[in-house]
């Protein structure tokens, strides 16, 4: 569980930065890293060539004869053998990158050949870093991410063996993530390349499964507690309100001791109205409420005079 959660392996293998390509053919593609070093075989043995030059789009970067260097544009930081014909130039940078040509002239200063060289400065990658992620059902999402490199490519090895159909749920063997499936385990390597360099990352791999089922217990725990404390809180509310109830009955209009008299016969239509008197009325403790009945008063003796 903790190896899949909080786990972020990082190793790193990235090699020397010194990349080394033939340009003897015309329009070769040679690719050097930044800030490293790249040796260019210029041509076979420049001692048996009379002349020589070796230029970018403006400048001449290196002239020279069967014998010696007549000029070199960036001899602090390079060096030509005559012997074998390479150009070793180190500390790239990216405006290295370019187009060069190179000709070479006969004894008689007539050009014998010329061909062209594209040199391309890469960023190697500098450190490659895993990331899993725990997803729904138990399937584990890796994402790889290579840091510096220009155009880095990805592909993954599990146990050192490619990943199967099996095992995946998506994300292609060269993509920067792949999402397993539930039970996958073992030792899963992501690596990192470009043109100049190399490098892997390295994490061992745990089934999410584990994680979620003790998950699923706590929730599960979790949602029965509250469930408990809500029945709890329901009916403590209940029973107040119950009591409240009962308390705002007994405030309720309450007529005590009401006697009418009857009166004695008297003619018709010398009918005196009955006059009622009322005593000892009393009104409820009872606060106003909007809306609310506003006769619970008490009447007590209410009695009818003659
Ligand atoms: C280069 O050419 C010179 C002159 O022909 C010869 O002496 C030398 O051995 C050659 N070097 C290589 C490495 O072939």
């Amino acid at each position: 569980m903790e190896a899949v959660l909080g786990l972020l392996v990082m190793s790193l293998l990235v090699s020397q930065g010194e990349t080394l390509c033939d340009g003897r053919k015309n329009r070769t593609l040679c690719y050097g890293a930044l800030g490293g070093t790249v040796v260019l075989q210029l041509m076979d043995n420049a001692s048996e060539i009379p002349r020589y030059e070796w230029k970018n789009e403006t400048t001449v970067i290196l002239k020279g004869t069967n014998s010696s260097v007549i000029t070199n544009h960036i001899e602090e930081r390079s060096l030509f053998t005559l012997s074998n014909g390479t150009l070793m130039i180190n500390n790239l940078n990216r405006k290295d990158s370019g187009i060069y040509t190179l000709k070479l002239f006969d004894k008689d200063l007539r050009i014998s050949e010329e061909r062209t060289l594209n040199l391309s400065i890469q960023a190697p990658v500098t450190s490659v870093q895993l990331t899993p992620e725990c997803l729904f059902e138990g399937e584990k999402r890796i994402s790889c991410s290579a840091g510096g490199g220009d155009s880095p490519q990805f592909s993954w090895t599990l146990d050192g063996r490619r990943l199967t159909e099996e095992e995946l749920v998506s994300g292609a063997d060269e993509t920067n993530s792949v999402t397993l499936k539930l039970n996958v385990s073992g030792q899963l390597v992501c690596w990192v390349h470009n043109n100049v360099s190399n490098a892997s990352g390295t994490m061992e791999l745990d089934t999410c499964g584990d994680y979620l089922s003790i998950l699923a217990g706590v929730l599960a725990t979790l949602v029965i507690l509250i469930v408990v404390a809500l029945l709890i809180i329901y009916f403590l509310k209940k029973k107040q309100h119950n009591k409240t109830k009962e308390e705002d009955d007994g405030h309720e209009l309450t007529y005590a001791d009401v006697r009418i008299v009857q009166q004695q016969r008297r003619p018709v239509g010398h009918r005196p109205e009955p006059e009622v008197e009322y005593g000892q009325v009393k009104f409820s403790e009872r606060p106003r409420q909007p809306g609310a009945r506003t006769d619970d008063c008490v009447y007590s003796e209410v009695r009818k005079a003659r």
